[in-house]
């Protein structure tokens, strides 16, 4: 028992070393978002070339799975954090990500009321989520983790994603 964990923390040594992913809660909160960003512009673009009906339906409910749990998170672990703080043009960006997240969530029960999934109606409304998405997390990348490396440091941007990962998890979706 004792060699086999003393064999796992060599492992662990030796992926930091070599520049292996971190520990989920090792890692800095960007780099989270960015995991999840790709994931779910990966969903989107997936929806856009789905043409059966199960695959729509499958790839909405994995699109809703991936988006609300990330937003609730980040306006309660980001976006109040970026607000708190004294300077006004972070403060725009944080207040115009909770508009977009807004959008985002509005597009997507828009979404989820056309039962007729492979019609074109559907079509439309996962075109315009994926525009508002992409939209979204261009500007969130650009923006608002400025604001975030301006003035969180590298450990306080690890706490954080301890943070958001606990405040995730308690997001409930219906
Ligand atoms: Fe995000
Ligand atoms: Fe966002």
């Amino acid at each position: 028992m004792r060699i086999k964990s003393v064999i796992k923390d060599a492992g662990k040594v030796l992926m930091k070393v070599a520049g292996s992913e971190p520990d989920a809660t090792e890692r800095d909160l960007l780099h989270t978002l960015k995991m999840e960003h790709d994931e779910v512009k990966d969903l989107l673009h997936d929806l856009q070339e789905a043409q059966t009906a199960v695959q729509r339906r499958a790839l909405v409910k994995k699109i809703k799975l991936a988006l609300v749990p990330h937003t609730k998170a980040e306006e309660k672990i980001l976006y109040a954090a970026i607000i708190a703080l004294g300077d006004k043009d972070a403060q725009v960006d944080g207040h115009e990500g909770y508009l977009e997240h807004e959008c985002a969530a509005r597009t997507l029960q828009h979404l989820g009321a056309i039962s007729n999934v492979t019609s074109s109606e559907h079509k439309a409304a996962s075109k315009v989520l994926k525009e508002l998405v992409e939209h979204h997390i261009r500007e969130e990348e650009n923006n608002v983790w400025g604001d975030a490396k301006k003035h969180f440091s590298d450990e306080d941007r690890v706490v954080m994603n301890r943070h958001y990962l606990a405040a995730k998890a308690r997001v409930k979706v219906s």
